[in-house]
């Protein structure tokens, strides 16, 4: 098993990663805080997973909610729902609740443990590799809004993650795929060896090889634990971790949430945000084609969504939380390995890129 560690002062927490952790007690009840517990899963997630975690909890005041499944299901009606099933109790403030599912299921957990009396201790419990790599680590929770994703939201740091990579038996390929651009982007943001080490084992991970996604999960959180703990609140560096982004927010957003997966949408983003970047000179085209064959080589959508038109981008890419003085200010690429946070970008180049339908 790999235990990593967020390191944030006294709000850090452990990151558990190996198979068959789900009905592990051992490792959960430490971070339980009082008598109740109040599991959030969806209506995918939980006949398969519920019973294993709600086992391993015996002794204790277990309640659970179950949302309708999807990306469009993470609104503010949802969310209320959560609170009115944690009054329905009720649940008293050292309640912990536990996100057990993905990204959507941990974003409007953590939410509403943020909002719930001024705040409950929460875990996560990540079912899909995105949620593994990404989501459930570092603090970032939120629902959507239909002008912007992730609009309405805050900083809320689990009490533990704990990645059962058995779960990710039960995913299908498309969001197994989508996972993997969001651990692609830690190779194209800050770990050349980790993008080398990708494009030699790509297909181990598509086959779902326990060892292989054991290791690009941990090399995963790594990188994110890393640059959480320098900048929690995303001051500065953070906001590497939004590489394709911007523009895959656009595309989800554009598209209809829920059409596009959410790693889709970036992957086709981070292309984006390559070619942008070798338009103006940072990074060659061939640089920009061995990203390409990555994204292809996991799954990935590589041609952005022809209904989308250049004003309605631009008009998209405005609602995003890097947005500053009405300036875009994207995630750029200096080398593979290499990012930075620009608004210093030729508007006709990004204007070319975002006519572009042909990226590779
Ligand atoms: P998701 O939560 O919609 O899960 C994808 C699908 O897989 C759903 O249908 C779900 O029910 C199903 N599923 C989950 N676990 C399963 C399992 N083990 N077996 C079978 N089916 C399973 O999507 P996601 O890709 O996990 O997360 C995307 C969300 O995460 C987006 O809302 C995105 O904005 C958010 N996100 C947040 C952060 C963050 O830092 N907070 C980072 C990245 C993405
Ligand atoms: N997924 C981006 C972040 O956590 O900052």
């Amino acid at each position: 098993m790999s235990m990593l560690n967020v390191d944030l002062g006294d709000r850090s927490y452990p990151i558990h990663i190996a198979e068959g952790l789900l009905g592990n007690a051992d490792l959960i009840r430490p971070f339980i805080a009082g008598q109740q517990v109040m599991v959030i899963s969806n209506e995918t997630v939980a006949p398969l997973y519920l019973d294993a975690l709600v086992d391993s909890l015996s002794g204790l005041q277990v309640y659970s909610h179950i949302l309708p499944d999807g990306e469009e299901y993470k609104n503010l009606d949802v969310l209320d729902g959560i609170f009115d099933a944690l009054l329905r109790v009720p649940c008293d403030r050292q309640t912990t609740m536990i996100a057990l599912g993905g990204g959507v299921v941990g974003d409007i957990t953590g939410f509403a443990a943020a909002c719930y009396q001024r705040g409950v201790p929460f875990i996560q419990i990540p079912t899909t590799l995105l949620a593994q790599v990404d989501s459930s680590v570092g603090g970032k929770t939120a629902v959507n809004h239909p002008r912007g994703k992730n609009m309405i939201g805050a900083f809320y740091q689990p009490r533990c993650v704990i990645a059962d990579i058995s779960t990710l038996n039960t995913l299908d390929d498309r969001q197994l795929s989508a996972g993997l651009a969001e651990v692609i982007k830690y190779g194209l943001i800050r770990d050349l060896d980790f993008f080398a080490w990708l494009e030699k084992n790509m297909d181990r991970l598509r086959q779902r090889d326990p060892l292989a996604l054991a290791e690009a999960i941990r090399r995963s959180c790594e990188n994110k634990a890393e640059v959480v703990a320098e900048d929690e609140l995303e001051g500065g560096v953070r906001a590497l971790l939004n590489l394709g982004h911007t523009f895959g927010h656009a595309i989800e957003a554009g598209m209809g949430y829920g059409n596009w997966l959410h790693g889709e949408a970036v992957a086709t983003g981070m292309l984006m945000a390559a070619d942008l970047s070798y338009r103006s000179g940072w990074i060659s085209r061939e640089a920009v084609q061995r990203i390409g064959k990555l994204l292809q080589q996991a799954g990935l959508p590589v041609e952005p969504p022809a209904e989308l038109d250049i004003e309605r981008y631009l008009r998209l890419m405005k609602v995003d939380k890097k947005v500053m003085d009405g300036r875009i200010r994207l995630v750029l690429l200096k080398a593979i390995g290499s990012a930075f946070v620009s608004d210093d970008y030729d508007a006709d180049l990004l204007r070319q890129t975002l006519a572009c339908r042909t990226l590779i």
